[in-house]
């Protein structure tokens, strides 16, 4: 079980007792690391839970999924490229008897090549739109489906990750489930699951409000449904001092309905969950080098050679992440600095020290010199699956450590990788 309120020091030697230079020796920089310990443990705290339903967005990486497959985790995809990840990584598209589908397409949408996909693979689908249920039943009449309702309320770490209420664009609204049940009649298609997401990285509190909701709407589906999701949401302490939710109160409360729920339908239901930050985000360190250090006024700038095309959060959200320096040589005695940390991109946004609406805000980190190394740490969950070659930069490696053993599992993009399938027209003549 993870402790409840880990401490950051911002400085770092070692990630997972590997020297931060000897990993650089090897990647060069920016890389992102993967320590695989703190994966396997993440999955481990959600044991008590029927099936754990990896929501990939967070770190897609086909080694991280195949860990995560042997590791007895299933997966959620939201996109052809998702659900193509998943087979890469070894995960069958059917399930076997009494087991839970080893691939959910979950989704508001379904592209067109999505819905071909789909069917091609007769994978299960969670519909977050009422029009999913016909699209899939013009193609796939027969299908079991899950409906991802919008409870009316949702909360996260930022308004842009909240996914419930009236100004979210995902799910089904609630007072359309009757809607969504004709549909589904209609093309014989039966409702085996039911999953309310209302945010990502929230609070127990607010995750703890669905039980009531979600059970109110099983009551309305009834007795086809086999599986309950709570989706996913399961904040991660990225300061020092803030806690873990209590997973075994969280758990007591889902398995309470979930027992209130067999009750009612006299058969047995299975508990999922679905989460994608928890599952990842602590194992995950991007790399950094400081290539320029700058005093602009009453300022001291870091800049790094990475950005926010490698790591978008603080930029999106005004994510705040630890930051540590690997001193290349520890000195005998270090000050401390309070100082601004950006990257290389033009563009005044570039600053991972700094607050949502793009106030920049200073962390007090040890003194360095250009060339030593800075660790963005809780870095796992949503960093290189965000990252962009804006201005025209390759993206960084990825790495995972296992065993003490570091594997590149993703090259450091090129630049024929950059301009891959480019091309110029031949010139006009005039
Ligand atoms: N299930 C569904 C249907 C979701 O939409 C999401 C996240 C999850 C599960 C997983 O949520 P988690 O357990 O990771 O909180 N880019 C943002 C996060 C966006 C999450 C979108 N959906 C960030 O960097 O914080």
């Amino acid at each position: 079980m993870s402790i409840a309120t880990p401490v950051f020091s911002n400085r770092r030697q070692t990630i997972g007792g590997v020297a931060v230079v000897d990993i650089v020796k090897q990647f060069g920089t920016p890389t992102y690391v993967y320590d695989m310990a703190t994966i396997a443990e993440k999955v481990a705290d959600l044991a008590a839970f029927d099936v754990v339903r990896y929501a990939q967005k967070a770190n897609s990486n086909i080694a991280i999924l195949d860990r995560l497959r042997r590791l007895g985790v299933v997966v959620d995809a939201v996109s052809e490229g998702e659900v193509r990840r998943a087979l890469a990584a070894g995960y069958p598209n059917h399930s076997s008897p009494g087991s839970p589908h080893p691939v959910v397409y979950t989704a508001d949408v379904f592209d067109r090549s999505a819905l071909e996909l789909v069917k091609e693979l007769g994978l299960h689908v969670n519909c977050g739109s009422p029009d999913m249920i016909d699209q899939l039943g013009e193609i796939f009449p027969g299908a079991t489906i899950t409906l991802r309702i919008n409870p009316g309320f949702g909360h996260g770490h930022s308004q842009k990750t909240n996914t419930g209420g009236p100004q979210s664009k995902h799910g089904i609204w609630i007072d359309q489930v009757d809607d969504c049940l004709r549909r589904a009649d209609r093309h014989n298609i039966v409702v085996t699951g039911l999953h309310m997401h209302i945010g990502s990285g929230t609070d127990l509190e607010h995750l703890s409000q669905v039980c009531a909701s979600l059970e109110k709407v099983a009551i309305d589906i009834g007795r086809t449904l086999q599986t309950i999701s709570a989706g996913g949401g399961l904040p991660v302490p990225y300061r020092s001092g803030q806690s873990y939710v209590d997973l075994a109160q969280y758990y007591s409360l889902w398995d309470a309905t979930r027992n209130r729920l067999q009750d009612q339908f006299g058969h047995p239901l299975q508990l999922e969950i679905e989460p994608g930050r928890y599952l990842v985000a602590e194992s995950g360190f991007l790399i950094a080098e400081i290539r320029a250090i700058k005093e602009m006024g009453e300022n001291t700038f870091y800049l790094l050679d990475t950005g926010f095309n490698d790591l978008a959060r603080p930029i999106l959200y005004g994510s705040y992440h630890p930051i540590s320096i690997a001193h290349r040589t520890p000195p005998a005695a270090s000050k401390e600095i309070d100082v601004v940390v950006g990257g290389p991109l033009c563009e005044s946004g570039d600053i991972f020290t700094q607050e949502e609406g793009g106030f920049v805000s200073k962390r007090t980190l040890p003194t360095a010199s250009v060339g030593d190394l800075l660790v963005l740490e809780v870095a796992g969950a949503y960093g290189f699956v965000m990252a962009s070659n804006y201005n025209s930069r390759c993206r960084a490696e990825e790495v995972l450590l296992e065993n003490g053993q570091l594997h590149s599992i993703r090259k450091r993009e090129s630049f024929e990788d950059l301009i891959r399938g480019e091309s110029i027209p031949a010139a006009p003549h005039n």
